[in-house]
């Protein structure tokens, strides 16, 4: 199934956003805080995000997607990179099971050429094990980029069609990693920073932005709660005035 986009049909409001987007920063500060190695902060970052799916499902989030490794993060020490790997494979091992128990369905988004056999084996046993579950879809960005989201849709279009015709905006869209997901509703960044570091960048053109100098390994429900809260008090507008958007809600 494809979901109309934000910028092509305009979504009724809801309480809770349907699809929550999280750039997971601040892993190495928080072990730095506590003279421990950063790795240490990596191994916490994977509890919140057990927490997150926890609470995620409790309030009937639909679409979590979770920034894991940027197609930058290479530029990162070699050992680093290897820890994050090997913490990969371990969450995959030891979660695959309990996520597909708990209805959700798992998929790992982005460039996975660079991943090594094994990790690509737990990928897709991961994937096939947990695809018709429906309470809650998880995406795992890995090695993902949004510029190489975008071109490898494009070129994907390229290929299929050829040059021909113009490419439109539903027909790209269509080609992209979460084109079976309604594009964020709220996207969350913890750590402090204010960038989307080349996240979801064609998918966020109307997503609600919300920062936080909370560490990753910090945040919690309540943090979630707080983010939640924030999303509600924003008007949505899509391109509208707050008067039209006013007579819309007067509607019965
Ligand atoms: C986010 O935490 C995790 C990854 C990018 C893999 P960081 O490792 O970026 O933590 P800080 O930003 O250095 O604190
Ligand atoms: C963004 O965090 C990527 C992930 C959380 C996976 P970074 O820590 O890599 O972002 P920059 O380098 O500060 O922009
Ligand atoms: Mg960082």
């Amino acid at each position: 199934m494809t979901f109309k986009s934000l910028t092509a049909e305009i979504p009724e409001a809801r309480l809770i956003p349907r699809h929550i987007a999280i750039i997971m920063d601040g892993n190495g500060r928080w072990a730095r805080q506590r003279m421990l190695p950063r790795v240490a902060g990596h191994k916490r970052g994977v509890e919140s995000v057990r927490t997150m799916v926890r609470a995620c499902i409790e309030r009937s989030v639909e679409h979590l997607t979770l920034f894991a490794f940027s197609s930058e993060n290479w530029r990162r020490p070699a050992a680093e990179v290897d820890t994050l790997m090997e913490l990969f494979v371990i969450a995959l091992e030891r979660e695959v099971d309990k996520l597909h128990k708990n209805g959700v369905r798992l998929r790992i988004v982005g460039n996975l050429e660079r991943f090594g056999p094994r990790l690509n084996q737990l990928i897709s046993e991961g994937e096939k094990l947990t695809h018709d579950n429906n309470r809650l879809t998880l995406n795992i960005a890995a090695n993902y980029g949004g510029r190489w989201d975008i071109l490898q849709a494009v070129n994907g279009l390229l290929q299929e069609r050829g040059a021909n015709e113009p490419i439109t905006e539903s027909e790209l869209a269509s080609r992209l990693c979460l084109a079976d997901a309604p594009e964020p509703d709220l996207f969350i960044r913890t750590g402090g920073e204010q960038r989307v570091s080349n996240f979801l960048l064609w998918q966020l053109a109307y997503t609600e932005l919300y920062f936080t100098d909370t560490l990753w390994p910090d945040f919690d429900a309540d943090a979630l709660d707080a983010a939640i809260a924030s999303y509600r008090r924003r008007e949505r507008r899509f391109g509208r005035t707050s008067e039209q958007l006013a007579e819309v809600m007067a509607k019965p």
